[in-house]
């Protein structure tokens, strides 16, 4: 059975900064799904609040093309030198890395488009950059790259992709297990006894990290971006009123398959959300509260509106993972038990970069890698498109 090093790159709507996670994969396609993956190393390569603050802003309706165009350059950069670490770190040169499968940052995600004048205005758009050709030539290793768009082709949200890796990782000939990821946007996979590419559920249950972190960084000035291990919400109260009000909101009721983004959940959102609570006096501990009650709930309540069946097991990843306040919030809401993804040899922030190591491996295998169940498309198709080093 062959064996390949691939390097997985993600970064994700948090702009925290952008994961590399070096795999060991085994398996070559032909078995279909059949790879056996080993996490060689790890490395988070954190963003400065000055690259932050260019890709948030790239992301309003205030982004300019330029702006974009000059920022798929730079972070083809700093995505090319993020895989360099996470090859040092395996104490692997990078001629020894057969692979790369780089998300690339999104930018913009419309899986709902509105009219446009020109065009075929039937498709869905999205927008990742961070150039292939790019990390390619700094690194001289083959990359895969744009994996969304080839799903959009054919009909697709371009998102999830994850639940290709959620299948290999955790499907069970027994049990109901739910892979849970919460980054910036929180995300499930719902995998049924012996789950295979056409019975998978999943999608985005809505805001993850996004409006915590949104709502920490405009309470405090932005002396912190996130609230750290959930200190802030652990002393706050949960409004009820104002957690009510926010899950009455059309995309936590609209069916499955669904997909949303900073475009919903960001900045704006974070605003408002702050805006409603001071109309009732609620101190800054109670907002955040609020706003991880918002995440925690949602995650439930998709649950109980979108899944066949009570989950026997739900294996929670992501950057939420860290935060206690909110896994016990998710923990109380759920009727089953909630691991982290560390009890199966990954570490939680590590998933999502696994999971594009695997994304590029099957695209080399032409092994298709969406999951029309999970993304609504048409039909399968490989996704991610190859640069080749010069
Ligand atoms: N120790 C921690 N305590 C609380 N929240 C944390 C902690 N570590 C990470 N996070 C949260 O996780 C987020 C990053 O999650 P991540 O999975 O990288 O999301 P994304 O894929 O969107 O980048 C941070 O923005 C923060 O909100
Ligand atoms: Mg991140």
């Amino acid at each position: 059975m062959s064996e390949r090093i691939v390097i997985g790159l993600m970064s994700g709507t948090s702009l925290d900064g952008v994961d590399a996670a070096c795999c060991r994969i085994r398996g070559d396609g032909n078995t279909g799904r059949d790879y056996d993956v080993s996490v060689e190393s790890f490395v988070t390569c954190s963003y400065d609040s000055a690259l932050r603050n260019r890709i948030e802003t790239a992301c309003t309706d205030e982004g300019t093309v330029a702006e974009v165009c000059s920022l798929n350059v730079a972070l083809g950069t700093v995505f090319a030198d993020a895989a360099a670490a996470a090859a040092a770190a395996a104490n692997l040169d990078l001629e020894d890395v057969d692979a790369i499968g780089s998300h690339g940052q999104t930018v913009r995600h419309e899986p709902n488009p509105k009219s446009m004048p020109v065009g075929d205005d039937r498709l869905r758009s999205t927008l990742q950059i961070g150039d292939g050709s790019l990390i390619a030539e700094r690194t001289g290793v083959t990359t895969i790259a744009d994996f969304r768009t080839a799903d959009i082709a054919v009909g697709g949200h371009g998102a999830p992709l994850v639940p290709f890796a959620d299948l290999v990782l955790f499907a069970d000939d027994e049990s109901f297990r739910v892979a849970q990821n919460i980054g910036g946007i929180a995300n499930c996979t719902a995998l049924p006894p012996g789950s295979n590419p056409e019975n998978v559920t999943a999608f985005d249950t809505g805001p993850g990290n996004m409006v915590i972190d949104g709502v920490v960084e405009q309470l405090t000035n932005g002396d912190q971006t996130y609230d750290r291990d959930g200190e802030i919400a652990r002393i706050g109260t949960v409004s009820d009123a104002i957690l009510s009000d926010a899950l009455d909101e059309d995309y936590f009721r609209a069916e499955p398959p669904k997909s949303t983004g900073r475009e919903q959940f960001g900045r704006t959102y974070a605003r408002e959300f702050i805006a409603t609570c001071r109309e009732r006096d609620l101190p800054d501990e109670d907002i955040v509260a609020t706003a991880t009650a918002l995440t925690a709930r949602s995650i439930a309540e998709a649950y109980h509106r979108f899944l066949p069946q009570t989950p026997d097991e739900v294996v929670v990843s992501g950057g939420g993972a860290f935060n206690p306040t909110l896994v016990g919030m998710l923990d109380a809401e759920l009727n089953a038990p909630v691991k982290t993804i560390d009890e199966y040899g990954i570490g939680a922030d590590a998933k999502e970069a696994v999971a594009f190591a695997l994304l590029a491996a099957a695209a080399l295998d032409g092994v298709p890698n969406n999951v029309p169940s999970a993304t609504g498309a048409t039909r399968p198709v490989v996704m991610g498109k190859r640069c080749p080093p010069s």
